[in-house]
């Protein structure tokens, strides 16, 4: 079986970067043009979910520089690019707390997500201001500020996305083997496919050698085969 639900956490676009001799930022912008041809490579496979780590709660221990550059990046990504949303039947969301990013990119990131809301294909969620944690935190808020007693149900049916189902698949590219705060509810039974490339490097086909790893695992959800 192909995955349903493929979360990607992109690691390396500065040591791409730096092995080159460029600024960080430039490994960003590679960053940004493999997120574009993984989101193409799995809108061809047919995947139905895929969700970028694009900023995490953590991130804003970088430079003002880094993070204003990556926010334009995001921008442009919703922005410029929408043609490629478009083009491809792509539908964009998002998760993570936007409240706490600049307005005007919090207000293209709901503008994005409305007007894509009609494509039928891959649906790409930006997980922007995210930290797994946090995630879990809001959703037990909400869930109490509708006064439901909190259980397992509770909790999932007031994350960001409560219809979007759990992960079948976590990708870390650049040698890295954490979670990292990436999305901790939705990975309790997820598969983890660890690459050594650097996250611009990564093409259709090393998406292809880690969806084939997947379909090679035992997956058993604690129960017995
Ligand atoms: C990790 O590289 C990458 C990030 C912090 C996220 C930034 C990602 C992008 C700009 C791509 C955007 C993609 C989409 C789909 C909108 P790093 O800086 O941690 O690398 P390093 O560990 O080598 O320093």
């Amino acid at each position: 079986m192909t995955p349903t639900h493929i979360g990607i956490i992109m690691d390396g676009n500065g040591r791409w970067a730096r092995k080159r001799g460029l600024a960080r930022t430039q490994g960003h912008v590679e960053g940004l043009k493999a997120g574009k041809r993984i989101a193409k490579a799995a809108s061809d496979i047919g995947i139905p979910y895929v969700t970028f780590y694009v900023f995490s709660t953590e991130n804003w221990k970088r430079t003002a520089d880094e993070v204003g550059f990556i926010m334009g990046l995001v921008r442009q990504y919703l922005r410029a690019e929408f043609s490629f949303s478009r083009e491809n039947n792509i539908r964009v969301r998002y998760t993570g707390d936007i409240s706490r990013l600049p307005s005007d990119v919090a207000q293209d990131i709901i503008d994005t997500c409305a007007e894509s809301a009609c494509f039928t294909g891959t649906q790409i969620t930006l997980a922007i201001n995210y930290g797994g944690r946090d995630e879990i935190v809001r959703a037990v808020r909400r869930a109490l500020d509708n006064g439901q007693e909190i259980n397992s149900e509770t909790i999932s049916a007031h994350l960001d996305n409560p219809d979007i189902p759990d992960l079948d698949l976590i990708i870390r590219t650049a040698g890295e083997k954490r979670v990292s705060n990436f999305l901790l509810w939705e990975s309790a039974y997820a598969e983890f496919y660890f690459s050594d490339k650097l996250w611009p490097d990564w093409t259709a086909s090393d998406l292809s050698m880690a969806i084939a790893d997947f379909q090679k695992r035992e997956r058993r959800f604690g129960g017995i085969k």
